[in-house]
């Protein structure tokens, strides 16, 4: 991979951008950008938008969905997506 794009820059966002600039690729996320056609220009994109619990303890998915719509325009063929999750353990 040459390329990624990191939409998220916070606990998990920015340093997996560090460690991909690191080894080498070239990463649009330090290179700071609101420009959602941006993601054209690369390989990869990893989603690390929040992802927090509602009222009823379920996984508010609103940030996952509104920036999937945000990208969906302008991904090109063969783009990889990755979205960073978490599981969810019910607890008793
Ligand atoms: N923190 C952990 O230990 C951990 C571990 C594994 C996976 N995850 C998963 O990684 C994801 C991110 O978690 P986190 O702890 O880094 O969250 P965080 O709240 O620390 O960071 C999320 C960042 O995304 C930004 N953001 C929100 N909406 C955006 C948008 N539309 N476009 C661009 N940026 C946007 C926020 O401003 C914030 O900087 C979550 O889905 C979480 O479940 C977290």
């Amino acid at each position: 991979m040459k390329s990624i794009a990191i939409v998220g820059r916070g606990c998990v966002g920015l340093p997996l951008s560090l460690q991909f600039a690191r080894s080498g690729a070239a990463v649009l996320g330090l290179e700071a950008s609101t420009d959602f056609s941006r993601i054209g220009e690369v390989d990869a994109i990893t989603l690390c938008v929040p992802k927090p619990l509602n009222h009823l303890r379920e996984p508010d998915l609103s940030y996952v969905l509104e920036t999937g719509r945000a990208l969906a325009p302008f991904l090109k063929n063969g783009s990889l997506v990755v979205l960073e999750s978490i599981p969810l353990i019910s607890l008793p």
